[in-house]
């Protein structure tokens, strides 16, 4: 395969293309679309992925969890909404990470109790904090503990209940850290994994620099018929075709594209089933899509907390609004309600039409994880 084409114009230079309308496939769980909404720590909560799931997304992960955190979680005020899932949500995949082998398995117990289709396991994050206590993008860096982990996992779940992974291109540039990732995604398929998620970014890149899709080629082709998702730079619904087309890969994970952008999955259907992209929403459907996220989230979270949770999220869908640089600066000063519809009476009282994301918003938005991770109950 040649190089990968990144540039923005792709679209616009492709050729028509019949519709596709793959679907994708992991173990047991169909999906009728290939494409996915990412795990997102502090962010993927349950009324992130139920407006996902009403925008097109097939299938959606929930933020990472402890291990150790699952055994003693209960269902209080504070954390329940982790456990939380609506119905509208199915399939919906729950993520674990850990150190241990041995302590995963109550873990993975726990988040198929609580009605989880999918377990996921996490290899990919590269928070500090965690790579220093052998959790996260550290496994990459021991096949074996790896390994056992996976395996040990599997055999804690019912069969009906599928174990992926997810994990990044490797701990760094080497070919040793290279070599380590094959070993893992080989012995992932030989113990029962149903599908991999596979980051184009090493555990030191963190967020920064580009996603190496042409490994995501690699790991396609060496993986044949099973199923394999790539992540990684999917800021658009050209980025999400052009990754499919260009990698072969068989679903797409959208992360920090679908943060304050649902209709990502709406466009990129469109374009899957070979319709003209969609226009961004218009300034009055924004409104409306934020109030119901707003709602979405007082009924998780309560009255309370629901207005400074919510205010992370109102920054992110300013950037769909036509005077984003201000809209953004009036949602990081809002707190109840009351603020809100002031912002909403002062902002959004024009249908005016919307505008795709500048692309330095995505940019702005990898260091969320590690303050959020930390913040964790359990870390
Ligand atoms: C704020 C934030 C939180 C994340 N949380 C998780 C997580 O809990 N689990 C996970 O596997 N990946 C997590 N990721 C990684 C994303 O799922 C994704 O692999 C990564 O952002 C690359 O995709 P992108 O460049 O399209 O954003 C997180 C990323 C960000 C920016």
């Amino acid at each position: 395969m040649g190089a990968i084409d990144t540039s923005s114009d792709w679209l616009a230079a492709r050729q028509p293309q019949p519709p596709r309308t793959p679907g994708l496939r992991i173990g047991g769980v169909v999906l009728a679309s290939p494409v996915v909404q990412a795990a997102l720590s502090g962010y993927s909560d349950s009324p992130m992925r139920r407006l996902a799931r009403r925008f097109g997304a097939a299938y959606t992960l929930g933020e990472v969890m402890l291990d150790q955190f699952l055994v003693t979680v209960r269902m209080r005020k504070r954390t329940r909404h982790f456990l939380e899932i609506a119905d509208e949500e199915h399939p919906v995949g729950g993520q674990l990470m850990g150190a241990e082998p041995v302590q995963f398995a109550a873990g993975a117990r726990r988040l198929a109790a609580a009605g989880f289709d999918v377990i996921d396991i996490n290899f990919g994050c590269p928070v500090k904090k965690v790579v220093g206590r052998c959790r996260g993008g550290f496994h990459l860096s021991q096949p074996e503990v790896a390994l056992e982990i996976l395996r040990r996992t599997r055999d804690a779940l019912p069969e009906r209940i599928p174990l992926t992974v997810k994990l990044r291109r490797g701990i760094d540039d080497s070919a040793a850290s290279r070599e380590r990732v094959f070993a893992i995604l080989e012995g992932a398929w030989a113990a029962g994994v149903a599908a991999v998620t596979v980051h184009g970014r090493t555990v030191k890149q963190r967020y920064e620099g580009r996603s190496c899709w042409e490994f995501l080629a690699e790991v396609k082709r060496q993986a044949g018929e099973r199923t394999v998702l790539g992540s990684g730079d999917l800021f658009s619904a050209a980025d999400c075709l052009r990754m499919l087309e260009q990698t072969g890969v068989d679903g797409v994970s959208v992360a920090r594209g679908a943060i304050g952008n649902p209709w990502i999955f709406q466009q990129t259907r469109a374009l899957l089933a070979g319709q003209t992209l969609p226009d961004p929403p218009r300034v009055f459907e924004q409104r409306e899509v934020i109030r119901e996220h707003y709602a979405l989230t007082r009924e998780c979270y309560g009255s309370e907390r629901c207005g400074p949770l919510m205010r992370k999220f109102g920054i992110k869908y300013a950037a769909l609004h036509p005077c984003y640089a201000e809209v953004r600066q009036a949602f990081t000063r809002v707190r109840g309600y009351e603020d809100w519809e002031q912002l909403f009476d002062r902002w959004y009282a024009e249908d005016l039409p919307g505008q795709a994301p500048p692309e330095e918003v995505h940019r702005s938005q990898g260091s969320g994880q590690s303050s959020l991770a930390s913040s964790r109950p359990s870390t």
